[in-house]
């Protein structure tokens, strides 16, 4: 019995036609939410938490999604997974697709993305495709080879069943409190239509009384979400992404209607921060023995943000997500700084 754990005790709002046994899962979800005065210190907000979804399967929510979609691609009977990625998705559909016995192809732009999201899919067996180009450039190639192949299954958050699994990151944190804002990082967006959509059925459903507000963070050079919903754009301006938080390094993302709805419907807010800021943040989580990839330091950053601008009230109650764990970026350029055994000893 594998189903009842995690994102499939969910299972009839995620994906209620399934049988039990079509079920390709790793036993993603379930993480776990974590309290430090240091992020209270830092954020200005007292009540602040942060839900670890780092500790998933392969390191990030991604397992959540692809738990769905690849159960959904072995019943339609695909034998070929196919995405392109700044390296989460990646390395978790090549995982869940070596876990379900088929073969992934994933489009990456092998020479920008952390050393060790591309060591992931290179070692589930991925068929690497490298792209000369940025994540933009690799999903416009996916469109191009879906034109032409039908035998691949999309794997990235622009499949419906992604969205399905990432839903129950905020049922999880609903069951457990009653926040007033869920700050998370926003970069394709599949998060902030997933978060948007969870929030719409569970008040449909009666499962709340209220709707917290969401709080989607970008980038400060990868921010076309936060242009087109604080300037009233007509369409989403695509830009030409730079931020060292490789993971969200995207200028053209695809969900921004879905995510414009999730807006919408929480009274949420869109907010951007510098990749000093990013950084400053994740030092923070990590020095609180917590720990992050930078993309996911941008929920911190947000909210610290936000109250300084006084958005955020003091006392309100924030949970924040970490998209990514701390281990996916061992290539990131440091300094370490190391003692001598004298120093030590004297
Ligand atoms: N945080 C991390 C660690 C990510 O890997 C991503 C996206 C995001 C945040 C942004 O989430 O796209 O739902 O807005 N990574 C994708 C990838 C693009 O290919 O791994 P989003």
């Amino acid at each position: 019995k594998t189903s009842m754990k995690g994102v499939w005790r969910y299972k009839e709002i995620v994906h209620p036609v399934l049988n039990n046994n079509q079920i390709i899962t790793k036993m993603e979800g379930d993480t776990n939410i974590y309290h430090h005065p240091k992020l209270s210190e830092y954020s200005g907000i007292k009540n602040i938490y942060m839900k670890h979804e780092g500790e998933n399967p392969t390191g990030s929510f991604k397992d959540r999604g692809m738990t769905v979609a690849v159960s959904e691609a072995i019943r339609q009977g695909f034998k070929k997974t196919l995405c392109a990625s700044t390296g989460n998705t990646s390395a978790s559909a090549a995982s869940y697709s070596a876990y379900a016995g088929i073969d992934s192809y994933v489009f990456i732009p092998s020479k920008k993305i952390s050393k060790n999201k591309l060591l992931q899919a290179y070692s589930y067996g991925a068929n690497i495709v490298n792209i000369d180009g940025d994540f933009d450039t690799a999903m416009s190639n996916l469109r191009e080879t879906l034109k032409k192949r039908s035998d691949f299954y999309v794997l990235n958050s622009l499949n419906p069943w992604r969205i399905e699994g990432q839903k129950t990151i905020i049922y999880e944190i609903m069951e457990k409190m009653r926040p007033d804002f869920i700050s998370f990082p926003a970069g394709n967006l599949g998060n902030t239509s997933a978060f948007g959509k969870a929030l719409i059925e569970m008040k449909e459903m009666g499962m709340i009384d209220y709707v917290p507000r969401l709080i989607a963070v970008q980038a400060e050079g990868a921010s076309p979400f936060y242009n087109y919903i604080n300037n009233h754009e007509e369409t989403l301006h695509p830009v030409r992404a730079e931020t060292v938080a490789s993971a969200i390094k995207i200028g053209n993302p695809v969900n921004y209607i879905k995510a414009k709805r999730s807006i919408e419907f929480s009274h949420g807010i869109v907010e951007r921060v510098s990749d000093a800021e990013i950084l400053e943040a994740k030092k923070i989580i990590d020095r609180a023995g917590i720990g992050c990839e930078s993309a996911s330091a941008t929920s911190l950053a947000g909210v610290k943000k936000l109250r300084e601008k006084g958005v955020l009230d003091a006392s309100d109650t924030v949970v924040g997500i970490l998209t990514g764990n701390l281990l996916k970026e061992l290539n990131t350029d440091i300094q370490i700084n190391m003692l001598t055994i004298d120093q030590v000893m004297s």
